[in-house]
């Protein structure tokens, strides 16, 4: 049986070091804050939201919220990430994805000033990192690193399949693992809905991170034993005997899964509360550079 890799352990101990160092920053009279929007009422995305909004509270950060409806223009949501990239009180924007309106994302990210882009989706972040200059690295794929680093997990030299390749998760993942650096090392193949004969590709994988999106992609007889497995997923499946009418599942088919593998994320409580921890770093040392503060 996998040893469970507990996303929440790891994350409450950064977020104790971050707490501490935000006292010292409050004591200096720097606040970070977060400005968040949220267009449209998607009930994912508005949990989403209300859990990042509450771990700025409790690491005794400021957030912002901003709330448009599904019908808002681009220029109404321009509007909002100029006023958040004008504000003192404002050093991270977090524009919720997906937008309603998918046509507008490429836009809007480039409309975020670079240096409040907290979730590294900003073409200069993503230039930054893939050429291993200093950036805010994207949330999830950060937390999966620190996951694999708090953990014990060597990454040089290993082969790691990254099942995914969106912009989010996959691609820059993929990226990070296979730089030179104290966290990449790896030899990566990236897969995706055109890849043909996956499972033949993941079972000569040491880790396999899985963020496709859908449940049970990675099954028991796609890995070899004692594999290190990585669950990005988030799927609500219907389920009567929920009280909510859904559970939560991730991408991968846990309980097989974990017989055979050396180590494996939960879903919920593996890689979720990572991307909320390495949100609140990133505004935590945005607030840092914008002030000179220690
Ligand atoms: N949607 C899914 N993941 C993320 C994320 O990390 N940041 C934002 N802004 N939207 C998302």
């Amino acid at each position: 049986m996998a040893k469970i890799l507990d996303g929440k352990v790891i994350s409450a101990e950064i977020r104790a070091e971050l707490t501490a160092r935000v006292i010292g920053l409050r004591g200096q009279g720097v606040v970070p804050g977060l400005g968040v929007l949220l267009v449209g009422d998607d009930p994912a995305s508005r949990s989403y939201v209300t859990a990042k909004e509450r771990a700025c509270k409790e690491t005794g950060l400021y957030s912002r919220e901003v709330k448009l409806p599904a019908t808002a223009t681009r220029e109404e949501v321009l509007d909002v990430v100029q006023q958040f990239n004008s504000d003192n009180q404002i050093h991270g924007i977090l524009v919720q994805l997906p937008l309603p309106d998918s046509s507008m994302e490429e836009s809007v990210i480039e409309a975020i000033d670079p240096d409040k882009d907290v979730d590294g989706f900003h073409p200069m972040n993503v230039g930054r990192m893939m050429m291993g200059m200093p950036a805010f690295l994207p949330c999830t794929p950060h937390g999966i690193l620190q996951i694999l680093k708090h953990s014990g997990i060597e990454t040089s030299g290993a082969r790691v399949v990254v099942i995914g390749r969106s912009n989010i998760v996959g691609r820059p993942l993929s990226n990070l693992l296979s730089q030179k650096s104290e966290l990449g090392n790896a030899t990566v193949t990236m897969c995706h809905t055109r890849t043909k004969n996956m499972a033949e590709l993941t079972r000569q994988a040491d880790i396999v991170v899985v963020a496709s999106g859908w449940p049970n992609t990675l099954t028991a007889d796609m890995i070899k034993e004692g594999a290190v497995v990585v669950d990005v997923g988030m799927n609500r499946v219907k389920d009567d005997t929920k009280k909510r009418g859904y559970r939560l599942c991730g991408d991968v088919d846990f309980e097989p899964v974990a017989e055979k593998a050396s180590a494996i994320t939960p879903v919920p409580g593996g890689v979720g509360p990572m991307t909320i921890t390495m949100l609140l770093a990133n505004t935590v040392k945005s607030a840092v550079q914008h002030h000179g503060a220690e």
